[in-house]
């Protein structure tokens, strides 16, 4: 038996063909020469997918691009998400799996339920809440059971944030303050040759879209605790355009990270994050209420934003407009996605910047009470290109906190959030040696 166990791969990276989990298998290259000691020695690891002859030409791709790696060249394995014997095959082999194959709603089921069935650890990169939901309250239960960690949104979506939303909470904690309230606000920066989003990425946000009402049904149906109402005065949201005085323009941000870190809090709030062993000084987080916005540059965007929004909202609440949506990315989306690779201009032009501005007390919350807040606090998150540098590089880290961590008791079994999987690990450290930082700011 524990032969078994010595020969699994460490780490496996499924939809290695695919642009993020080509950049995935490329990082794992390039971090093994940068930061060698992240690797233990004897690191095993295979790439996976169903086409062998693409695998094969990566490897020696890589190989070649990356000669002074110091790892050894990775296995190749076989997989298609609808052969269940290969997943099954797959999955029994590896200790911790990165899965890159999305869309996730479509084909992310079957390679969760195969990690739960067969105890192999599990990170992705979906940014697809209804997907997310619905893994947590179908598969949390048995993945306690067999002690394995399912980890979701462990890419831009929604490390960053969810993470950033947890390093604020502590550093309250610290103080003694209570945090109540944390409002997110994401700046993308990009340069001259602008920014390009991948296809997969514009066909997960259009079935998103699509899928709201299901995700409505899913919470509906949801046994986790509702998030209580806080004896504090309540944040206000902007549902519509506003400018805020420090940071300009913004409108409501429609994609994963308000969906995972309400998730985070539930989850938390519900006592499902509970690791085997407990370090000394580090204490649940408490609920705070929370927003999140996108900032914009001028008014310029605004209006672009506004009108591309409205188009792209109606189109995508029927099965006709889906189509015409999914089959003309570039037009629907102002040239910022496309079947195109995104070139590396591009993607070294860019960066991402997440002001978590919050608000809370330096005493407890007492009933009734309406007091303002009185202790502000100021996080920023930065990092690179989200897409396809960021993400790369955080999915790989939140892989290796699970491979370091979880034996140690320090990772909760279940299926998780970044925050509710990571928050007794040093992926916060983790993170700043690959350049994704958090900083307080004044
Ligand atoms: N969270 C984030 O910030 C973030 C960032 C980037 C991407 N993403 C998400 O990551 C996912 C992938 O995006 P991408 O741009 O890399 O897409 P992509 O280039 O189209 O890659 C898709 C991958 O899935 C594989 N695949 C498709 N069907 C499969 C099947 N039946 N069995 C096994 N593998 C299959 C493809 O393999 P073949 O090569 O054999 O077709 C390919 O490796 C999307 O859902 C996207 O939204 C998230």
């Amino acid at each position: 038996m524990s032969s078994n166990i010595i020969q699994k791969f460490d780490l496996t990276i499924f939809g290695a063909t695919g642009l993020t989990g080509k950049e995935i298998v490329s990082h794992v290259y390039e971090l093994s020469i940068d930061l060698p000691s992240f690797f233990k020695p004897g690191f095993r690891w295979a790439i996976a997918g169903r086409n062998e002859e693409r695998l094969q030409e990566i490897i020696q791709e890589l190989t070649d691009r990356f000669p002074k790696a110091t790892i050894e060249q990775p296995s190749v394995l076989i997989a298609s998400v609808t052969q269940r014997e290969q997943l099954d095959a797959m999955t029994s082999k590896t200790k911790v799996l990165i899965n890159a194959v999305g869309p996730f709603r479509f084909m992310g089921e079957y390679v969760v339920r195969s990690c739960v069935d067969n105890s192999c650890n599990y990170v992705d990169v979906t940014g697809e809440p209804e997907f997310v939901e619905r893994m947590q309250r179908t598969y949390h239960d048995k993945a306690v059971a067999n002690k394995v960690t399912i980890v979701h949104s462990c890419g831009f979506d929604s490390v960053p944030t969810d993470m950033g939303v947890l390093y604020t909470k502590n550093l309250y904690t610290q103080h003694g303050w209570v945090p109540t309230q944390i409002e997110m606000f994401l700046r993308i920066h990009t340069g001259p040759s602008g920014l390009r989003g991948g296809y997969a990425t514009f066909e997960s946000a259009v079935h998103g879209f699509g899928s709201a009402e299901l995700l409505r049904e899913i919470r509906q149906a949801s046994t986790l605790k509702r998030l209580p109402r806080l004896e504090a005065p309540k944040l206000p949201f902007h549902k519509r355009v506003t400018r805020d005085k420090e940071l300009g323009y913004h409108v409501p941000f429609v994609f994963a990270d308000p969906s995972v870190v309400r998730l985070s809090q539930q989850i938390f709030l519900t006592g499902l994050a509970t690791t085997e062993k407990k370090k000394p000084n580090v204490t649940l987080p408490p609920t705070v209420q929370f927003a999140a916005y996108l900032l914009l540059p001028s008014l310029w965007a605004v209006i672009l934003y506004t009108i591309y929004g409205f188009i792209f909202s109606v189109l995508a609440g029927s099965p006709w407009g889906r189509n015409l949506l999914l089959g003309h990315p570039e037009l629907f989306s102002a040239g910022l996605f496309s079947k195109e690779h995104p070139t590396k201009e591009q993607l070294n032009q860019s960066s991402f910047e997440i002001v978590l501005r919050s608000k809370g007390y330096d005493h407890a919350l007492t009933p009734g009470s309406n007091d303002p807040p009185n202790k502000e606090i100021k996080v920023v998150v930065r990092g690179p290109e989200a897409g396809y540098v960021a993400t790369p590089r955080i999915v790989v880290q939140c892989a290796l906190a699970i491979l370091n961590n979880k034996h140690e008791g320090y990772v909760p079994s279940g299926v998780l959030t970044p925050s509710t999987a990571f928050w007794e690990t040093d992926l916060i450290d983790r993170l700043r040696f690959v350049g994704i930082t958090y900083d307080i700011s004044t």
